[in-house]
């Protein structure tokens, strides 16, 4: 079944309708969702679906938009919240130069200590990396250690970049982008990248695949992106679906 491995079910975009949602998923043929924690609410939140729903699980972490809101009293509540069942990586953290809503320099320093929180207590790293390629990676490439299992979610840089990545062990996160006609990078490196490392994602709400680009993006779009992977590499969406399955749950150990 599919297996949607980042998601953001906690988001505002499903107040209204959260319950069905989730509770469709199941026809539609989606086996398993972890939902990411940006926020510090956005934390909370994923927690309490997590203890909700059973197919759902939940990532810790404060994203890069949101790391000016840490201090070390709330950097250490983060850390207990890793501690909570069904948590099953620290993410998402990063760089986002797009938005630079906090200094790189501070970027950068919450994306280490997060990283570093994820290696003490043994969690795979989910990583959000927007207009940030080169500071991510000299970050990724210091502090590199193989026993912690890494995505790097959206993966939207070159061809190249994702080679390099690969070579470090790292997963890449493929969502909706993929399915756009313009999207030729990324249409690349999923030619290119081993079908073993690519994690199914919708980053719901945002980022639904064609032909719902621009709505509301839910886990059983995923459906449409498996396809044009399955297209790209010359296999069937069942397979991608079979084996995109099989890779997240190895990488979150589910
Ligand atoms: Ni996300």
């Amino acid at each position: 079944m599919i297996f949607d491995s980042h998601a953001h079910y906690d988001d505002h975009a499903f107040d209204e309708d959260r319950e069905q949602i989730l509770e469709s998923l199941n026809t539609r043929g989606v086996g398993k969702v972890v939902n990411i924690g940006a926020s510090l609410k956005g934390v909370q939140r994923t927690i309490e679906l997590a203890q909700k729903y059973p197919f759902v699980y939940g990532a810790v972490g404060i994203h890069p938009d949101f790391v000016g809101d840490l201090n070390e009293e709330r950097f250490l509540w983060l850390k207990e919240q890793c501690r909570q069942e069904k948590v099953v990586a620290v993410g998402e953290i990063g760089l986002d130069y797009y938005w630079d809503k906090a200094s790189h320099e501070v970027q950068k320093e919450w994306f280490v200590r997060q990283y570093d929180m994820a290696k003490e207590l043994g969690l795979p790293v989910i990583v959000h990396s927007r207009e940030a390629a080169a500071d991510t990676m000299e970050i990724l490439k210091d502090h590199h250690d193989a026993s912690v299992p890494l995505v790097i979610h959206c993966y939207s840089y070159s061809p190249e970049m994702a080679r390099e990545y690969l070579d470090m062990g790292y997963y890449l996160g493929i969502g909706g982008v993929v399915t756009f006609k313009n999207a030729k990078k990324i249409k690349e490196t999923v030619q290119a990248a081993p079908l073993e490392r690519i994690l199914l994602e919708t980053d719901a709400p945002y980022l639904a695949p064609t032909p719902f680009r621009g709505k509301r993006n839910d886990s059983g779009y995923l459906a449409y992106i498996a396809e044009t992977i399955g297209e790209l590499k010359g296999v069937s969406a069942e397979e991608v679906i079979r084996v995109t399955e099989e890779n997240a749950r190895r990488f979150y150990r589910l």
